[in-house]
């Protein structure tokens, strides 16, 4: 298992949409490993395989409290949402220590095949959803930061960009 390197905000790979998983092959079982790896390491409760550069349709969580129900998500679709929104505070591994309110569908249920290539349904609710809606999102190229205000998510962006400098000089 590898760790690998988590795109940051406003990096324009994160736009990219991602295309289906051709077949849930030794490939990607490895990139479901490493990914749950990297997820963990930095401490998220979602990764979406664009986050990693990796433009195909998969996502792995773990929303649980002990963090040892990890959740894989391969080809996802949503097949119903609740009509009750809810508000809640999000945050991403691609844009470190910002938060902000986001709404979304309350519950959702969603359709997707298993590290093993085997079809499921899952019914989510609370940070589940929230975090299945937006780990969704990042595989059409969408990061959170773009429901918030133009206003804000300048500010973001800008914020985002001197820490990666930062970062980069060692300070
Ligand atoms: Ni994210």
């Amino acid at each position: 298992m590898a760790r690998l390197t988590i795109l940051r905000y406003p990096d324009p790979r994160l736009h990219t949409v991602a295309r289906p998983v051709a077949a849930v092959d030794e490939r990607i079982r490895a990139l479901v490993d490493d990914m749950l790896e990297t997820m963990y390491e930095a401490d998220g409760v979602g990764l979406a395989a664009t986050q990693v550069d990796v433009h195909e349709r998969l996502i792995v969580m773990d929303t649980s409290e002990q963090r040892n129900l990890p959740l894989v998500l391969i080809n996802p679709e949503i097949v119903a949402r609740s009509a009750e929104m809810a508000l809640n505070e999000e945050g991403c591994l691609s844009v470190p220590q910002i938060y902000d309110r986001v709404e979304r569908h309350a519950r959702v249920t969603v359709r997707a095949l298993g590290r093993d290539g085997q079809p499921f349904e899952v019914e989510a609710e609370g940070l589940t959803a929230v975090c299945v809606q937006h780990e969704m999102d990042h595989l059409v190229g969408k990061v959170f930061v773009e429901y918030l205000s133009p206003l804000k998510r300048d500010r973001i962006r800008t914020k985002m960009i001197k820490k990666t400098r930062d970062e980069q000089r060692g300070g």
